[in-house]
Formats: C-alpha cells, structure tokens, sequence
C-alpha cells in the first residue's frame, strides 16, 4: 500500500489547475437533446455535484434545456431532479436544489427552424440580464449527431456564435460537441469543415470523457510527474503494452446507435486511441492545451501503416451470443436486440495488434481489446517489461519468473500496481510474483469527481486540454478506417465470429496475441 505523499502532490504537472484556480465565470449553458439520456445522467447530475462543491459554481449558473418535445420548464426540472437524485456524486440536497433548479430551463425547438433560434436568442439575451450570466454561453451538442450541422449553422445564422457583439463586446460563446465525431475520417473532416464556418478552433470542445477520468490524467502525472519512470519508458525496457477496456453491459437498447458504430467507432477510435496517444507521446514542453495535443498527434502520426494480410492478421472482431452470465443470468444475443439486423455484420468486440514506428516504441507491439458482455468492467493498461538477460536463479526455480508489470488500473478499483519477483521466506531460493499497490481510494480517501464534471469546469474555464483538436479527432479515424475496409471489402464473407457472454471474447483474439508467445492478462 502507497499512502499519500505531500512530494508527489508538489511534482504534479496538473498543479496549475488545482481547485483554487478552478473557479468558473456565471455562464448559460444551453444543452441541445436535453430530453435525451446523456442529460439526465450524466450532464445534469454533473452540473448539481459542481455546484455542490467548493468553490461551487456561480450562483448565477444558468441551464437552458432545448429539444423538439413539447416540456415545460417544470417537467424539465423533474426529470433532472430525479436524475440528480440517482446519479450524481454529490448527495441530494434540498435547499441546494432550490436554488439550483431555479436557474434551469426548457425551451421546445425544432433543430432546422431559424425562427426557434432567434426565439432562444431573445430567451438567452432576457436570461444573460436578468441572472447576470456576463453574456457567456456554452453551447452543448448531445442530439443524435445528424442533427449537428443543422443546429451549429442556425446558430451562426441567428448571432449566437461570435463572441460580440451580439453580447455588447461581453462574454463568450463555447461549443461542446457529444461524440460520436463523425463516422470515418472524411465525415470527420466534413463535420469540423462546417463547425470551422461558425465557430473558431479555440470556442470547440470536442468531448471524450475518458479524458475527463481521474485516471486517465494520472497518466500523465505518473509518467512526468516522477522521475522514475521515464528512463524505462521505452522500447529498451518494455516488451509490450496491453489496453483493455472491457464491459459486462450489452448495447443496453442502444442497438440502433450501435448498429452503424460497433466497438471499432464506438470505442477503440476514441477511448482506446486516447489511452493509447496518452501512453506513448513523447513528454510535452508544457501542459498548455496545444503541447500536449500536439504529442498526442505525432503518436498518431507515427501509428505503423498496415497491408490487408496484416491488417487481417492483426486484428479480431466478434459479436456476443445470446447466453448464461456469470451471475447466472440469461441474456440475448447481439442479433437479438432491439434494433439489431438479423444478419448485422456489426462487432461487439475487438482486438488489434497496433505498432509505433517511432524511436521509443519500434517493434514493441500495442495490443488491444474492447467488448460487451465480457467477464466484468475493467479498464487497464499493461506496460509488461522485458525479462532480466540472464537468469542468475534458473536453477531455483526462476523459469517461473514472471515479467514485471506496470499496470495502470482506470476503472474500477482505480490504481497503479507494480508486478515484480520476490523471494517467498524458506531456506530454498523460491521467487513469487507479489504486487505493490497504489489505490486511489484508500490513499486519497475520496471519491474521484466523475469525468464530465472535470471536462464540463474545463469547458467553463476555456481550458481544452483534456478535450480533441480537430487534427486529433481526424487522424484518430485513419487506424479505424484502415481496418474498417479491409473488414468491409476482403472480410465480408467470412462468417461473424461469436462469442460467449461472460468471456474475454472469441479465441481469435487469444491466438493474435499468443502467435508472439505473449498472453492476455488474466483481469
Ligand atoms: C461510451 C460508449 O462512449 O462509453 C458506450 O458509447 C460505452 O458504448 C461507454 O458503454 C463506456 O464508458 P465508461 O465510462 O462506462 O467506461
């Protein structure tokens, strides 16, 4: 066990943004597709622990719910009080929902009526005066993404997207766009085209909340933050890296959405690639939003270019068969959730064996893998080091030696462990493998704020560090598509493979990573 050390705190890259410089100006944040899903659990139970904390927000916080069923400002409330009650971090209180609440709005649009825009601009201009939001507006995009285009050029169109004068020269106005980004690099690059005709690069905040994790910016601290770790950071040391991010949930009715993402778009483009680039990237010059994105970037860039057989071999996808969980429970098949084609060609899981053609990690692979209905929800990252040269204790049982590990746990049990060879007590040389363990929980004994509270504060703030440029979001599809079309035009007949629900995926995904003589983590 690591306890909390006032040095480590001292060395910490992200010290700038420690909680007395993290206090928001008032603004108004309208939410476009806020009777959705995504609002009630995620966005509004954010905002109320934000205003809950210390320093809170401002009183004068203001939210502007906006979609195309007919609420009242009332039924609006109701539902996010029964949100908040669920799913915030924060305990519901009533006195703070009072006031909270009295600064929440709903107003009904329909996203391609320019009228309805130049009506919300009357009701943001009346609201901006009377709770003396400073004419600072934060735009949220949490519709189905068809609707992106329509909702930001009427935006323009209606004069809510410069930052004056339509504001007396005051305030600013910020776009925060959900994703899916796009569904391949050409629509990426479309999408970002017609965002860049109505907002500048600096008022986009383009949202993937696994950068809003405690753990993933930890990342950062742990790899530049110590000294320790850097040195052995590369391809002298490190064997391999292994990225798990595995769920035991299915598509959960989402089977519509997920119909046209599976888990390449749905996850491995955007989760997986931030863990990736965040593991890799060469240590920033600062930790200004553009230092630190332009590293993730080159990481991109430097991603080893595959040809179909390659691509083929590298990579493994699968879909979930109907079956017994293990807690006992039966659960249908991908193919029989609603929304799902019977003969959908869509993957529930996947795994790929990624290189970086760079001078740090040439030759060491990257494996990494991404399902539904696995055996439980866990999100790692394996840095496996090399084996010692020589094995001065072969005869004492040292084949048995196991590599060391460094593994960065993101969720749940958040924590870093050490996997490293011991001498068990006896007076024979025996080595076991033992840990050495930081977890979050216990050393800090708080509970991490959830990460669309950090990235809706940032987003208040104007800090986008923890937030995709738009070079980032595009370059981050090239993998994806690569191996989209090559599943697309030389895959197609190959018969889906499936696997059980509950297990780490199909054995394909064994077979890609033990054809290196490596092995999955057992989670
Ligand atoms: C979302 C995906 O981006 O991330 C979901 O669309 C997935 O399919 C979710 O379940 C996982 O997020 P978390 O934070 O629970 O790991």
């Amino acid at each position: 066990m690591i306890s909390l050390d006032d040095d480590l705190l001292a060395s910490n890259p992200l010290r700038e943004n420690t909680v007395e410089h993290r206090i928001a100006l008032p603004s108004i944040m309208v939410i476009f597709g806020a009777t959705g899903d995504l609002t009630q659990r995620k966005l509004l139970p954010a905002l109320y622990s934000l205003a809950s904390d210390q320093p809170p927000l401002p009183a004068s916080f203001t939210v502007v719910g906006v979609a195309r069923r007919p609420w009242s400002t009332e039924e609006f409330r109701q539902k996010m009080e029964d949100g908040v009650k669920k799913y915030a971090r924060a305990a519901y209180d009533e006195e703070l929902w009072k006031t909270f609440s009295a600064g929440i709005f709903y107003e009904q649009v329909e996203f391609n009526d320019i009228n309805a825009y130049r009506h919300l601009a009357e009701t943001l201009t009346q609201l901006n005066q009377e709770r003396g939001a400073m004419g600072n507006r934060i735009f949220y995009l949490a519709t189905p993404p068809s609707y992106y285009s329509d909702i930001v050029r009427n935006l323009g169109a209606a004069g809510l997207a410069s930052d004056s004068p339509q504001n007396d020269g005051q305030g600013w106005n910020r776009l925060i766009v959900e994703k899916p980004f796009g569904y391949d690099k050409a629509t990426a690059k479309a999408l970002n085209a017609e965002l860049g005709e109505v907002f500048n690069e600096d008022q986009i905040y383009r949202i993937d909340h696994y950068l809003g994790k405690e753990t993933v910016q930890n990342i950062l601290v742990l790899r530049f933050g110590n000294y320790i770790f850097e040195p052995i950071w590369n391809r002298q040391y490190i064997d391999h890296v292994q990225i798990t991010v595995a769920e035991n949930i299915g598509v959960e009715g989402r089977g519509g959405y997920y119909e046209d993402s599976g888990a390449l778009r749905d996850m491995m483009q955007n989760h997986l690639m931030q863990l990736l680039t965040l593991t890799a990237m060469e240590p920033p010059t600062g930790f200004s939003a553009n230092s630190v994105r332009d590293e993730k970037v080159k990481v991109l860039h430097a991603i080893k270019p595959m040809d179909t057989s390659t691509l083929l071999k590298n990579t493994v996808r699968a879909q979930y068969a109907a079956g017994i969980t293990s807690t006992g429970k039966y659960v249908p098949g991908y193919l029989e959730e609603t929304g799902v084609a019977k003969q959908s060609k869509t993957e529930t899981f996947v795994s790929a064996k990624v290189e970086i053609d760079n001078w740090r990690w040439a030759e060491v692979p990257f494996y990494l893998r991404t399902g539904k209905r696995l055996p439980k929800r866990v999100t790692e990252i394996a840095i496996q080091f090399k084996r010692p040269p020589f094995s001065l204790f072969r005869k004492s049982g040292a084949e048995e030696l196991q590599p060391n590990i460094l593994s960065l746990r993101i969720q749940p049990n958040e924590g870093i462990s050490l996997k490293f060879g011991a001498k068990s007590p006896g007076q024979a040389m025996r080595i076991h493998a033992v840990n050495m363990d930081f977890q979050y929980g216990s050393s800090f004994g708080a509970e991490p704020p959830e990460a669309y509270e950090r990235l809706l504060l940032d987003a208040m703030l104007g800090d986008s560090t923890l937030f995709t440029r738009r070079d980032e979001t595009e370059t981050a599809w090239e993998l994806v598509d690569s191996i989209k079309a090559v599943w697309e035009n030389f895959d197609s007949d190959t018969p889906m493979q499936s696997y059980e629900p509950g297990t780490w995926g199909p054995q394909a995904a064994d077979k890609l990573i033990e054809t290196d003589g490596r092995f999955w983590r057992r989670l």
